[in-house]
């Protein structure tokens, strides 16, 4: 049994990229694909346990980045090394990208502690494709303002994110085969468009 597919979806919050992984999913079912969706900070029992603590309770950067990949070893050992082992497409909202964008970008949080822990807690797991939703943080801005009540990551200045577009874009230029850039601007049928085409170009 061949291996699966892991494939994430990024971007600051505000991007839009949560509307499409919907419809992404039903895509690649409609191509056959076993797919597993899933979500960081989350994804398991004890992940979306930590997920509440990371998203709502006040702690400085290194907690933070340790509760994060602490809810990602988890994660890993529960649900997406198992669903890849047996051929299924993991599909996940978010993964380590976000970590080096939100903590390093973000939070200014040290980017070689960082790979440590990344080589740690994952050696050898990398998404095979990312879709990196990337939009003006300022039109981010306008679209989280008409959202829900926002967590402490989405309460943050333009500045903040700022630095995490920042934070993807050099993450994006380390892994060039790895990222697909979706421009996040327009309407959101015009940018489901940006994405098949993209999806059709890779996996076909
Ligand atoms: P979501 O709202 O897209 O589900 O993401 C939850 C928040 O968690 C989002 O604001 C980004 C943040 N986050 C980090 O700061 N570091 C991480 O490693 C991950 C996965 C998410």
């Amino acid at each position: 049994m061949p291996r699966g597919l892991f494939i994430t979806f990024e971007g600051i919050d505000g991007a839009g990229k949560s509307s499409h992984l919907a419809t992404f999913e039903q895509w690649l079912r409609a191509r056959g694909h076993d797919v597993v969706l899933t979500r960081e900070p989350g994804g398991s029992e004890l992940a979306e346990a930590l997920r509440e603590l990371i998203l709502h309770r006040p702690m400085d950067a290194l907690t933070e980045t340790l509760l994060v990949f602490a809810a990602r070893r988890d994660h890993l050992q529960t649900t997406i090394e198992p669903a890849l082992a047996r051929g299924a497409t993991v599909l996940c909202d978010r993964f380590t990208d976000a970590t080096f964008a939100y903590q390093g970008g973000g939070r200014g949080f040290d980017l070689d502690v960082l790979r440590t822990l990344e080589g740690w807690v994952h050696p050898g797991r990398q998404p095979d494709l990312t879709f990196w939703f990337d939009l003006d943080p300022a039109v981010a801005a306008e679209r989280r303002a008409a959202a829900r009540a926002p967590d402490r990551f989405e309460r943050q200045d333009a500045a903040f994110f700022a630095r995490v577009r920042d934070g993807y874009a050099a993450r994006a230029a380390q892994s060039p085969a790895r990222f697909v850039r979706i421009a996040a601007d327009g309407e959101l049928a015009a940018v489901w468009a940006r994405v098949e085409r993209a999806a059709t170009e890779r996996l076909g």
